[in-house]
């Protein structure tokens, strides 16, 4: 299918990226679990702190822009993968939002000269994302942390920072927020983190064309390869196949008059 994730796809990414039970209350559900609950998802809070570089002798971006293009922040520390997907409330993916993400290095410092531990990147067809990189060492003053930012086409940004399950300073750490809590398990010597995005961006919920009847019942059903001259019920119409093809979504009889005519 194009241009979106099923709600039964997601949720089967979710049993993938999740084997391992969570402790009770340890963190937040991936909004890909919230949205089996068909509510409109709550935006992924704002969230930035004053830690970040300056560059001295001047104001400082603490958020240095025209990052590098790039999935994978290479450098020595214990490998750590965040992936997750990136929703509008209505629980449909996006696509092509940018995520730019910097962080900290294996001993707690901002790279403020180059880019180390510094890259943007977009959300693929289904709304996904994936960033290499490595588990940010502590700040002074602060729990461990990745900041973030992610906008959708034409929308604001969302600056916010993900955190770590289980770190000590996550209780005493005033930016802290446990909405920002990603899924974080261990994979032999590295980790593997997972979040999903949630922007706030209105929109239809997807909808899953394999499953969804047609209105009005029907015979028709995408998948099905149908030849000339067949005959299908869409919609309390029926309808005669003109030329031969598999059906898809979104080809449905009545939008199709190339292939289907109304008998
Ligand atoms: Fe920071």
């Amino acid at each position: 299918m194009q241009g979106g994730i099923s709600r039964k796809t997601l949720f089967k990414a979710a049993l993938i990226a999740t084997p391992v039970p969570l402790l009770a209350g340890q963190v937040p559900a991936l909004a890909r679990q919230t949205a089996e609950s068909g509510e409109p998802l709550t935006p992924t809070p704002y969230c930035d702190d004053g830690d970040d570089p300056t560059i001295p002798q001047t104001e400082g971006p603490y958020f240095k822009p025209n990052s590098p293009q790039r999935t994978v922040l290479p450098g020595a520390g214990t490998p750590l993968t965040v992936s997750g997907y990136v929703f509008g409330l209505a629980c449909q993916p996006l696509a092509n939002v940018l995520l730019d993400f910097w962080q900290a290095d294996n001993n707690g410092a901002y790279d403020n000269i180059t880019y180390n531990f510094r890259g943007h990147q977009y959300t693929n067809a289904q709304g996904a994302f994936k960033l290499t990189t490595i588990v940010p060492g502590l700040y002074p003053g602060r729990t461990r942390h990745i900041h973030v930012k992610a906008q959708a086409p034409g929308r604001p940004i969302l600056t916010t920072q993900l955190y770590f399950p289980g770190e000590p300073r996550n209780n005493t750490d005033t930016i802290f927020d446990p909405r920002l809590l990603m899924t974080v398990r261990t994979v032999g010597t590295g980790k593997e983190a997972t979040f999903d995005f949630v922007l706030n961006v209105p929109g239809v919920p997807p909808t899953d064309p394999p499953t969804s009847p047609p209105p009005g019942g029907g015979t028709w059903q995408v998948g099905v390869t149908y030849q000339a001259g067949d005959r299908v019920t869409y919609g309390g119409a029926t309808y005669r196949c003109l030329q031969g093809h598999q059906a898809q979504a979104g080809w449905e009889p009545p939008n199709v008059p190339a292939l289907w005519q109304r008998a």
